[in-house]
């Protein structure tokens, strides 16, 4: 049985919390998978009761919840809710917290902590809560959810690690990386572990390279003053993107618990090849949006959004191509990328296969048999696609190539977010969805050089027009050039 807890919800008013966590625990509510006995006490800097709380929490849900609002469902859901007034910068607060959770009797006294603050705010929260001795755990355990980014670049992410294990053991703390719950990235390891027929082929023998795309037709959407600091390279590619390479790339775990789990994806981090300063320019490409057209829409470029400074030169797009250095991808690029304000928002991974060794249905000499493909459509889309050759019917030999089609999810089969199946996760203990600090380092230490020469190119940054498919100069990372992004899970028609 999963163990009831008082879930405190640091920066309970803000986007993150409003858009994704007060929805995802109203929907596990939903499921009837908030164990009897659990609170949710949010803490935020206005003076609102609890009452005022939790009509904001109504609007909240009005907006996101599937299939409408379920009064029946609220009304249990609202005995949960409570609200702390405090300012997280101020010691005093944490001390008066501690005393408040003291006095609620009927809260449990298993803790966790969420962080859906400013990462520069982490490590300050850790230390107050500790002084104020909310996360020694002596009647039940304490754990502290961190919100990504961990760190800023490879020297930020080693100190804010420094001064929070001083308080806060391995065991307490659950890094969220939230596509590890997305149920389609989930389904990448029972795709590639319960079936025996893909693994003979799943190597540098048969794969001739790997596209792993997030695109986003969204631009920065108020979040300026973060995404301005921060650009495409350390929002979606040190964390979502390099997390997919790890689990389309690793070795079978000895089993799926979360150490073995990690122990493999670390093992994939820590054998790609460095990219060195000298060669930034052959693995990696950054580029911003211009102006242009979504949906028809005219939207503004990036320069010209709220908060943006006038000559920032953050990529709102990024691709990156890595090498594992290791004998099951020795030689298989992997190319990743992602972009705001492209011309669709897709999640995908795309495997590209070789050609066979003899090309024997070709009708002329110049023509190239296409390649077969498995495409694994993370969202919208949650699919498992496979693009073989057949033969054309009629009198001719002449092929086409046709794609085996599945959807993950059968007719009135619930969606599930992310973030639901990782807060019941902190509650049940469960950390395999969730980062150990050595993957967050050896993810940085990838993407590193790059941010570094980034930094100091500080003159230019190709353009993109808002509603393409990002700059051109992005072929560049492809060796060949019959190589060419795959930019959606449609057979392509020529
Ligand atoms: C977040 C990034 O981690 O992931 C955002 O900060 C991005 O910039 C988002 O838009 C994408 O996740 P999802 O689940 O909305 O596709």
């Amino acid at each position: 049985m999963t163990e009831a807890c008082t879930y405190i919800i640091f920066g309970a008013t803000g986007n993150l919390s409003r858009v994704k966590l007060m929805p995802a625990l109203y929907h596990l509510e939903v499921a009837g998978r908030l164990p009897e006995g659990t609170f949710i006490l949010a803490t935020g800097r206005r003076p609102w009761d609890r009452e005022q709380w939790i009509a904001e929490v109504r609007e909240m849900l009005l907006a996101k919840a599937r299939n409408g609002l379920q009064e029946a469902v609220f009304e249990r859901f609202q005995q949960r809710l409570h609200y702390f007034e405090m300012n997280l910068n101020d010691q005093a607060g944490y001390e008066n917290l501690r005393i408040f959770l003291n006095t609620q009797p009927s809260f449990p006294s298993n803790m966790a902590f969420y962080m859906a603050i400013r990462p520069a705010d982490f490590g300050t929260v850790v230390q107050y809560l500790h002084q104020a001795d909310l996360l020694t755990q002596t009647n039940g355990w304490r754990r502290v959810i961190i919100e990504k980014p961990f760190g800023y670049d490879l020297d930020s992410a080693r100190a804010l690690h420094q001064k929070i294990s001083k308080h806060l053991s391995e065991e307490q703390l659950y890094r969220i990386d939230h596509y590890l719950g997305k149920g389609t990235v989930r389904n990448v390891l029972v795709f590639r572990f319960a079936n025996l027929m893909l693994e003979p082929l799943w190597n540098r023998n048969y794969i001739d390279h790997v596209q792993i795309t997030h695109s986003e037709t969204l631009g920065v959407e108020g979040r300026a003053d973060y995404y301005d600091g921060a650009g495409a390279m350390r929002d979606m590619i040190q964390s979502h993107l390099l997390q997919l390479l790890t689990l389309v790339a690793m070795e079978p775990p000895v089993s799926m618990e979360a150490e073995a789990m990690r122990d493999e994806k670390v093992k994939v981090l820590k054998s790609i090849r460095p990219i060195l300063p000298s060669t930034v320019h052959a693995h990696a490409i950054r580029a911003q949006y211009q102006a242009g057209q979504i949906n028809g829409e005219k939207v503004p470029a990036y320069l010209q959004e709220d908060k943006v400074p006038a000559d920032s030169v953050t990529e709102t797009y990024g691709a990156l191509k890595l090498f594992i250095d290791n004998w099951r991808w020795a030689g298989v690029p992997f190319y990743l990328r992602t972009g705001k304000r492209l011309a669709a928002s897709q999640s995908m991974i795309a495997i590209c296969f070789k050609q066979p060794p003899q090309q024997f249905f070709k009708v002329s000499q110049l023509q190239k048999m296409r390649p077969n493909w498995i495409l694994l459509g993370i969202q919208p889309a949650e699919c498992l696609k496979a693009e073989i050759t057949v033969k054309e019917p009629g009198l001719e030999m002449n092929t086409r190539q046709i794609s085996l089609d599945a959807s993950f999810r059968e007719a009135g089969e619930t969606f599930i977010e992310a973030y639901e199946e990782l807060l019941l996760d902190i509650i049940k203990g469960d950390r395999s969805l969730f980062l150990r600090y050595d993957e967050v380092e050896y993810a940085w230490r990838i993407v590193d050089p790059v941010i570094r020469v980034w930094a100091t190119e500080r003159d230019y940054i190709p353009t993109y027009p808002a509603g393409s498919w990002g700059p051109k100069e992005s072929l560049r990372l492809f060796d060949r050039e019959d190589q060419n992004w795959r930019h959606t899970l449609i057979l392509p028609t020529e």
